[in-house]
């Protein structure tokens, strides 16, 4: 009897010691989850910054992977591109809400769509541009500002045509739809931007004067085929301008440089000449008063961006379609100039920044 009450005592011990072992447990992980230790589900890395400033707030941090809402699709990214704007972002010249997910553009594959979505399905290989938070292993895309990769478009590719190609379309095709026979002073010709859109001048028959900062440079603008190409760190480009053109004037001026091109471009002009200004790399440039388009000869003056001429799925697809048709065709070189880890963001950043770049930037998560 005293055997059978000691093993009964002995059990009771036992359940309620591991009663108060399990509960405290219980209580220690809630107490973990609701400061933030323990999250639920799978988690991701991101590039985020906390605060503006220079590349060192680019911080690599572990966040949930996010569930596509009513639209959505969620895309494994392979390879996201580094663009200007991202720099624009970093440092608040553009505010956006802290944290932030850099990264404007990533190529990748749909891993989950979210209700309502009908224009992509999981395992589809697609690109986006415009969308905020592709420094990151995953991004939420509204489905309807995705494109399919074509058969033999790697992610590196696509990733690095798509934001930057995007724009030399639009600029060629809508800001100002560029004739044969037409000359365009592209400034920043061997940029980013300035490769592909040399490129898309020469396709559409027109005569490109490009602008560089030194000796490799203006090889690679010569390569992409620009007819003609001034330093302009060492040349005065407007007096080459008018040089070049026999005094008339280009038709249009793209200019990505902003404060330290800006006058001279207006003056580079011909009467009723076009100034695209599509970026400000060294700099804003300075409010304008309108009276000195008039007296520079009626000229027009537009500071177009690419949200507005990628407003509808329709249009976004047409210029995305242009785009992979003329790399197929061999009509467009896409260079990828430097390929980093997404972790090493922060030298990404100073590496576009430092003027040293040829092409594409991208970081791989
Ligand atoms: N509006 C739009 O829709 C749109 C779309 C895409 C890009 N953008 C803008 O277009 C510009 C070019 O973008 P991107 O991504 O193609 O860049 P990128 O051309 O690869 O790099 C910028 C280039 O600007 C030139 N530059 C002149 N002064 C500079 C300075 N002080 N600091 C740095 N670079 C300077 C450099 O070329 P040199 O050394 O030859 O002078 C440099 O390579 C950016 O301002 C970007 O925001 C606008």
């Amino acid at each position: 009897m005293a055997r059978l009450l000691q093993f009964l005592l002995s059990w009771l011990l036992f359940i309620v010691v591991t009663f108060f072992v399990v509960t405290a447990a219980l209580y220690g992980i809630i107490i973990l989850a609701a400061a933030g230790f323990v999250q639920g589900g799978p988690s991701m890395h991101a590039i985020r910054i906390h605060q503006f400033g220079g590349p060192e707030v680019l911080g690599l941090d572990d966040l949930p992977v996010p569930e596509p809402g009513p639209g959505e699709a969620r895309v494994r990214i392979e390879a996201s591109g580094l663009n200007f704007i991202d720099i624009y972002q970093r440092t608040g010249a553009y505010r956006g809400a802290l944290p932030l997910t850099l990264g404007q553009e990533a190529a990748g594959v749909v891993d989950s769509a979210g209700p309502d979505v009908a224009e992509v399905k999981a395992g589809d290989r697609v690109v986006y541009a415009s969308v905020l938070g592709a420094y990151a292993q995953y991004a939420l895309v509204p489905a309807w500002r995705l494109a399919p990769l074509p058969p033999g478009v790697s992610s590196q590719q696509a990733a690095a045509v798509m934001l930057q190609g995007l724009t030399a379309h639009y600029l060629t095709r809508s800001a100002y739809p560029l004739r044969a026979g037409e000359t365009a002073l592209v400034h920043a010709a061997a940029g980013g931007v300035g490769q592909l859109l040399v490129q898309v001048c020469k396709h559409l028959g027109a005569r490109v004067i490009g602008t560089v900062s030194n000796d490799a440079k203006a090889q690679v603008a010569r390569e992409r085929g620009a007819d003609e190409v001034i330093l302009y760190t060492q040349v005065d480009f407007e007096s080459e301008v008018k040089r070049l053109t026999g005094g008339q004037g280009v038709d249009v001026v793209y200019d990505s440089v902003g404060k330290d091109t800006f006058d001279k471009s207006l003056n580079c002009l011909r009467p009723r000449g076009y100034l695209v200004l599509y970026g400000q790399s060294s700099g804003a440039v300075a409010p304008l008063d309108p009276q000195v388009l008039n007296a520079k000869g009626s000229l027009f003056l537009t500071r177009p961006t690419l949200g507005h001429y990628t407003a509808t799925r329709d249009e976004l697809r047409a210029r995305a379609n242009d785009l992979f048709e003329w790399m197929r065709a061999g009509r467009l070189k896409v260079t990828i100039d430097k390929t980093l880890p997404l972790a090493q963001a922060a030298e990404a950043h100073r590496y576009l920044q430092s003027r040293q770049a040829m092409g594409k930037v991208l970081l791989i998560p």
